[in-house]
């Protein structure tokens, strides 16, 4: 072999080991990639175990000096069904127990995909406890499975409903009004029920199940709304967005406190799952609101 030649034979030799090593290099980040992925998958489906508890503080001039400091549990979206438990749902109500309460509010869809789980749910969170009692609405998964059986259960729970309808929250010698309208997709909305009778400068809270209903709100009466539905979106990218929302206003509505064109809205990521039973960067939550007066 001449040396023209073997300079030739040790350029493609190099050039075959610098062709191996890429590919090694390409199967090694491939592999990882997959790892990653598969660990995010299985991660989605844990994070909906992950219940944590939300606190926060609403600061308003119409709050009663006795109401300073009146802790609110808000739960919504419990979803009992083949993705949540019975079990689940009294580990859930012995949680909120703990935190004891002085008024708790929820917000619908109690049960996913079958009426058999409206009955159980009801009995276990018929044990919840708190100074003032439980006041509900309804969701649309609730209209879906049984609205009779639904409001019949609440009823033997003693949980007050409150789809279009209001009540006075007296507390210390002062009061504070609650109301509710009915879900925005399966039900009417009679507002006029919670604030015919609240001057301006009472403190007034109405619960609906869907947040968009904030956008038909015309009267400065309601101070606080309270909703759950999008679940925050379930999967979000890193917690900034939701590729899926049950919203007409993109991702105005999807979690936390929302200015809305009348009212403030706080709306509750919820406490389980619809199909797939899933969450990304948008953990399950109790809501323990601090009412707080100025
Ligand atoms: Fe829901």
């Amino acid at each position: 072999m001449n040396p023209a030649n073997i300079k030739d034979f040790e350029i493609l030799a190099a050039a075959r080991k610098t062709k191996k090593k890429l590919r090694k290099r390409i199967i090694f980040s491939f592999r990882l990639f997959l790892i990653l992925m598969i660990s995010l998958l299985i991660y989605s489906f844990i994070e909906p175990y992950l219940l944590k508890i939300n606190r926060i503080e609403f600061q308003d001039e119409d709050i009663p000096k006795s109401f300073n400091g009146f802790k609110i549990i808000f739960i919504a979206d419990i979803h009992h069904g083949p993705y949540f438990s019975r079990k689940r749902v009294k580990k859930l109500v012995t949680k909120i127990n703990n935190l004891n309460p002085d008024l708790i509010i929820m917000g619908g869809d109690y049960v996913h995909k079958d009426v058999k789980y409206i009955e159980p749910c009801f009995e276990e969170l018929s044990n919840m406890k708190s100074k003032l009692g439980t006041y509900a609405v309804l969701g649309n998964h609730d209209h879906w499975e049984s609205t009779l059986r639904t409001e019949k259960q609440m009823r033997k729970a003693k949980i007050k409903i409150l789809d279009n309808k209001s009540y006075w929250i007296n507390y210390q010698g002062t009061r504070i009004k609650l109301g509710g309208v009915g879900d925005l997709w399966e039900d009417s909305q009679k507002i006029e029920r919670t604030i015919h009778d609240v001057k301006t400068e009472d403190f007034v809270i109405l619960v609906s199940h869907n947040p968009d209903f904030a956008e038909e709100i015309k009267t400065d009466k309601i101070d606080l709304m309270l909703a759950g539905h999008t679940h925050g979106g379930q999967v979000t990218f890193f917690g900034l967005s939701a590729p899926v929302l049950p919203s007409n206003f993109k991702q105005k509505y999807r979690k936390g406190f929302v200015k809305a064109p009348a009212t403030t809205v706080f709306i509750t990521v919820g406490v389980g799952t619809i199909s797939p039973p899933v969450r990304f960067f948008c953990r399950p939550e109790i809501v323990e609101l601090t009412l707080l007066s100025k």
